[in-house]
């Protein structure tokens, strides 16, 4: 027998996470996983505080989530904005010292026709998929760090996506950049891993494929739709809730603790076959 202790292995117990875009769509799934598994204090930012996809009605779920004993706060902010991320930092702060879990997930995509590409769209894209997940790590490392101990690490997990290391579709719908500032965050990562590593806090890149959402729904569309693109997966099903709560919450978890600098896709190996070039 060896000395194994894996008792509350993927609990969150007392943990505080931020996770950004936690509105709807990914976020709002790890959010869920995050105070179901546990945890005290789960921020959830994103840029609308009301309406049917705002911050608010989300909070307002998951504060009614059975048997929690943590709860759900919601602080408006553009994470594609230093200004609004310092200003979420000093938020946080007024609620708790230490940050123990940062999901840097608010994504954002276009798509169109090469050549015509309005120059704004790019920009708009690398703010936030790039310049944005910099600037958090770099503005919560202190809170994280001030959290994360050599057996416990503090954890940052960056939504990537397997975009980012396929070309899956070029063409009138193309998301070119999009995929060019996914692969940026894959090594932007690998990079904090090394660098806040020392400082006892991990970073992983969790990349789904297609998962049903506000973002993915018009590109599955394009593509042929849901049932097609589920009989090209070798699971033969799009990603469901369950898929991203189980990675972020070993990522997340005592389980996870001694990865670091690591990429998971999340799509049912659909990254794997050669498929079709599908050219819109
Ligand atoms: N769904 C998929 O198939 C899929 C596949 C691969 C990768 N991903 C990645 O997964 C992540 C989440 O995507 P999703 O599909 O869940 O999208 P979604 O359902 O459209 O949700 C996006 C979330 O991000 C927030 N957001 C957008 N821009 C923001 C900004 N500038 N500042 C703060 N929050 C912002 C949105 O709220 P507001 O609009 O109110 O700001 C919303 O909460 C993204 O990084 C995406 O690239 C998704």
């Amino acid at each position: 027998m060896s000395e194994l202790n894996i008792n509350n292995f993927f609990s969150l117990d007392g943990k505080v996470a931020l996770v950004t875009g936690g509105s709807r769509g990914l976020g709002l799934h790890a959010a869920t996983a995050f105070l179901l598994s546990g945890a005290k204090t789960v921020f959830i930012t994103a840029r609308k505080a009301g309406g049917e996809q705002g911050i608010d009605q989300a909070v307002a779920r998951l504060n009614k989530l059975p048997g929690i004993k943590g709860r759900a706060l919601g602080i408006p902010a553009n994470v594609a904005q230093v200004e609004d991320i310092e200003r979420l930092v000093s938020d946080v702060k007024k609620h708790e010292h230490k940050l123990d879990i940062l999901i840097a997930n608010a994504g954002a995509t276009w798509g169109g026709p090469f050549e015509p590409t309005p120059d704004w769209s790019t920009q708009k894209v690398l703010d936030l998929n790039v310049r944005g997940v910099f600037n958090l790590a770099r503005l919560f490392a202190p809170l994280l760090s001030a959290s994360g101990a050599p057996q416990d690490p503090s954890r940052i997990i960056v939504v990537s996506s397997t975009a980012g290391t396929n070309v899956h579709h070029v063409g009138d719908h193309g998301t070119i950049m999009y995929s060019a500032s996914k692969a940026a965050a894959n090594h932007l990562a690998r990079n904090l891993a090394v660098e806040l590593g020392p400082r006892n806090i991990t970073t992983n890149t969790v990349a789904p494929g297609f998962f049903p959402s506000k973002l993915a729904n018009g590109l599955i569309e394009l593509l042929g739709g849901q049932d097609e693109l589920e009989r090209e997966n070798p699971r033969g099903r799009l990603g469901e809730p369950e898929d991203i709560a189980g990675v972020m919450l070993f990522l997340c978890s005592r389980a996870g603790s001694y990865v670091n600098g690591e990429y998971i896709s999340v799509d049912g190996g659909a990254r794997l076959g050669a498929g079709r070039l599908t050219k819109l």
